[in-house]
């Protein structure tokens, strides 16, 4: 049996939501992970740092007693962002990054930008203060088919944008593509990327394996093959632009199992055992550490985690749902099956 010890990681990408919802997923992300860096697109979504302070209050309240974890906050960007109260926020250490969603892209973004001409000062004050900017990379136009979203928002918003504002420090949040993975490498000493364990366990045949997988669904959308392997590649590669995050994303089983079902896959609780299995995969458990606990900390300026942790590879059973307090249940990657490592106590 294999086993593998290794600073504890962090999650650069998370959706915590909030209230019931909140408590029932913090204590998972908490027991795995130092810090991870919490998604401000609740509704309405974090635009302030007063917001931001509250939110990360409630969070702390969620975390299980005797775990130590620290939430990273995000502000919402929107065209009407205030540049001012966003650095402030920044210095005074309650913003690590500011997110740019654009409208209409995923889950909670009709407040999001509609255009990046409209927040250039922005922008530019970030790209001063050395705040990182994280994106949801997909252009939004309708006529665009989804499949391509992401790599033309790399082309039309990204590389011009990157041009335009040469000391910005940009995050293409869970790149799904080879183009996107491309992009970030070519600017890697001001770019990151987060990938999540689904875009490299699985490609787009998963959503449709025997019937619609609902609980397969997330955006940016699974990719064809070559894009899981460019991933997979990119991942166990050493490169210190790819770091580890899951956009774990929750949303109750009937609104996923509905008529319009909502987009995000909550991977939470096996987050660290699926990323484990495609290191193992690829031979590359030698590199796992610096993918999930130093290349992340790395980009953001901060010590990696001193604590160790060690996984075994010994399969976990997982639980078909999760109940959320008076409000539903939750089905998790992996639910009803094994998760293949489990971490040693
Ligand atoms: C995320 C969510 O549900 O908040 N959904 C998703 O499919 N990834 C939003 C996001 O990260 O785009
Ligand atoms: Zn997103
Ligand atoms: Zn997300």
């Amino acid at each position: 049996m294999r086993s593998l010890t290794f600073r504890r990681p962090d999650d650069w990408h998370v959706h915590f939501r909030d209230s019931v919802m909140m408590k029932a997923v913090v204590p998972y992300t908490a027991r795995a992970f130092g810090r991870a860096i919490v998604m401000p697109n609740l509704t309405p979504p974090v635009t302030t740092a007063a917001m931001a302070a509250d939110y990360r209050q409630r969070i702390m309240a969620c975390v299980p007693e005797g775990v130590a974890f620290t939430p990273l906050m995000t502000c919402y960007l929107t065209d009407h962002t205030d540049a001012k109260d966003l650095i402030a926020g920044h210095k005074a250490g309650i913003f690590t990054a500011a997110k740019l969603y654009p409208a209409h892209a995923t889950t909670n973004s009709a407040h999001g930008v509609t255009s990046v001409d409209h927040i250039m000062p922005v922008l530019e004050a970030m790209a001063e203060a050395g705040m990182p900017l994280l994106t949801h990379g997909e252009v939004t136009r309708a006529e665009v088919d989804i499949f391509d979203r992401e790599a033309r928002f790399a082309e039309e918003i990204l590389a011009p944008l990157l041009q335009r504002v040469p000391k910005l420090r940009v995050v293409m949040e869970h790149i799904t593509t080879q183009e996107g993975a491309d992009l970030v490498l070519a600017h890697k000493d001001r770019m990151g990327a987060t990938i999540t364990p689904q875009h490299l366990l699985y490609n787009r045949n998963a959503l449709f394996q025997g019937g619609l997988r609902p609980h397969m669904y997330c955006l940016p959308v699974l990719k064809r093959e070559r894009h899981q392997l460019a991933l997979r590649k990119a991942a166990t590669s050493g490169e210190a632009c790819y770091f580890l995050g899951t956009d774990t994303a929750p949303h109750l089983r009937h609104l996923k199992e509905a008529d319009c079902g909502c987009a995000g896959v909550f991977s939470a609780p096996v987050a660290v055992a699926a990323y484990l299995q495609v290191f193992a995969e690829e031979n590359a458990l030698d590199r796992f550490e610096a993918f999930a606990s130093l290349n992340g900390p790395a980009f953001y300026g901060l010590a990696p985690n001193d604590e160790r942790v060690t996984y075994v590879e010994r399969p976990a059973r997982i639980a078909e749902e999760i109940e959320v307090d008076g409000a539903g249940r939750l089905v998790s990657l992996f639910a009803g099956t094994a998760a293949p490592w489990s971490q040693t106590v």
